[in-house]
């Protein structure tokens, strides 16, 4: 049976540390389906179809990925895929409360699907697609941080509003 795994996010925009969890993600299951999904508690900067162009872009050495949206709860796109894990990395501490409390409400929601977590390669720790939007907005540097379609985008992005 193929394992499939739904690899979820709100991906505003992909980052580097998303890349590095889909790469070993993908020594893990036959195929991961990167979805973009709702997350209430955050402000969305970029919309559903730039996201997923992004995450096209990004993924092109990626073979076995698929990129998907889902308007609805992440399990039940996990069962409509037949996918029997949910995917996610894990940073620092402060990850944790928030990834423990999702995890056993999925669970809670359906038994049959698995969150299986990835602990980040030290190098992305401390990055976030939020922290980046800040660096980027205020002009830092952020190359090293997201693949280079990402950072044309941020870039392009802020450079439009300091001009408006
Ligand atoms: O990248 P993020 O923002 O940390 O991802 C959070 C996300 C999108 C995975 C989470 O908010 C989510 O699963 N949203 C869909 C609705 C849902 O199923 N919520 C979890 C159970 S209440």
């Amino acid at each position: 049976m193929e394992k499939i795994a739904i690899y979820p996010g709100s991906f505003d925009p992909v980052t580097n540390g998303h890349l590095d969890i889909i790469e070993r993600g993908l020594k893990i299951f036959d195929r991961i389906i990167v979805t973009i999904l709702e997350n209430p508690a955050k402000q969305i900067l970029f919309s559903v179809e730039e996201r997923k162009e992004l995450l096209e872009q990004s993924l092109g050495d990626f073979t076995n990925t698929e990129i998907a949206s889902y308007d609805g709860l992440l399990v039940d796109y996990a069962r409509k895929r037949g996918a029997h894990a949910i995917l996610r990395g894990m940073r620092a501490v402060s990850d944790f409360e928030y990834e423990f409390q999702m995890a056993l409400m999925n669970r809670r929601l359906n038994r049959e699907i698995q969150t299986v977590f990835l602990m980040t390669g030290l190098r992305w720790i401390f990055t976030s697609s939020s922290i980046i939007k800040e660096a980027a907005k205020f002009g830092g540097n952020i190359e090293s941080m997201v693949p280079p379609p990402v950072q044309k985008k941020l870039e392009e992005y802020f450079k439009q509003g300091a001009e408006k």
